[in-house]
């Protein structure tokens, strides 16, 4: 059997693995979360790391044990993410922390990203910090489809960055399917990042929908360099957003188990929470 299942039976003194089938489930009582958590959120949580390829699967759960027994693969997106996939087990990092946890361990100072869905500007805002360092000139590519989001991603840059810093992000009006149309064709990119749905505090009939965001999955697969990451955060708590997931997953599930690792983080009993999915090209 390829994964593992580990059962927090009782406190920490207690624990077993036993294999079961392609993911790892945890499930972890209130007393282990009490020295965790605030008070308010002592419930029983549950969280699932699922691989969307067979061979891509990561051994999460001997981490969670005892993080000094083994490691994730070095070509693995979660290298060295162990402390933060433990931070969100006990609920303690968004899943939008998550992703930029992981955005850090593949971008590079000087590398070109993709933000597909730049909203309020604040993954733009964090892509810009990894790859931009004064010596170092990386671009961000910033898309949305609406001009309300573009004004607000603008006026996030304004505040936060210099004239220099800013120079570095290309705000795009478009739809994330013609990232082609804008990105350089000789630029080495090396994340496009998804933060599927509506805009917070925005118009929440202007979401992404599953067929366009599938074109931009297939347009970032071509443009992305070898040792690139696609992020993407699925949101189904809205109409359409269940459909969208399934779209991601099945894009998901075709690409090439030997260039591809595949891999979603998917909380089991909040059945609304957002959902990282990562696919990182070997
Ligand atoms: C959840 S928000 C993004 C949040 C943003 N990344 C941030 O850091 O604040 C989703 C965004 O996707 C945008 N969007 C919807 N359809 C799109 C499309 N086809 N192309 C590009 N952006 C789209 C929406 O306008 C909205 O601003």
């Amino acid at each position: 059997m390829l994964s593992l299942r580990l059962w927090f039976s009782s406190l920490a003194t207690h624990s077993t693995f036993s294999c079961s089938s392609r993911r790892s489930l945890f499930l972890v009582p209130p007393q282990i979360l009490n020295n965790t958590l605030s008070n308010s959120s002592r419930n029983l949580c549950c969280f699932c790391v699922k691989p969307i390829k067979q061979n891509g699967f990561f051994p999460v759960a001997s981490h969670l044990q005892s993080s000094s027994s083994s490691s994730f693969p070095k070509d693995s997106p979660f290298s060295g993410l162990e402390d933060a996939l433990v931070s969100y087990l006990f609920g303690k990092k968004r899943a939008t922390d998550i992703a930029h946890m992981v955005w850090k361990h593949v971008v590079q100072k000087g590398d070109t990203v993709i933000d597909a869905t730049c909203g309020n500007g604040f993954d733009a805002l964090e892509m810009l910090n990894l790859v931009a360092d004064g010596s170092h000139d990386g671009y961000v590519y910033a898309l949305d489809i609406q001009k309300d989001a573009l004004d607000k991603t603008s006026l996030l840059l304004e505040e936060s960055l210099n004239s220099n810093e800013k120079q570095l992000v290309k705000l795009f009006n478009i739809c994330h399917s013609k990232m082609e149309n804008v990105v350089p064709r000789n630029a080495s990119v090396r994340l496009v990042a998804f933060n599927l749905g509506y805009l917070p505090g925005g118009d929440k009939d202007i979401i992404t929908r599953s067929e366009t965001t599938l074109l931009a999955l297939e347009a970032a697969k071509r443009i992305l360099m070898p040792g690139g990451l696609i992020s993407i955060v699925v949101y189904v708590g809205h109409p359409g957003g269940r459909e969208e997931l399934e779209t991601v997953e099945s894009f998901a599930a075709r690409l090439c188990v030997e260039n591809w690792i595949c891999c979603k983080l998917q909380m089991l009993n909040r059945s609304t929470a957002p959902i990282p999915i990562f696919l990182y090209r070997r």
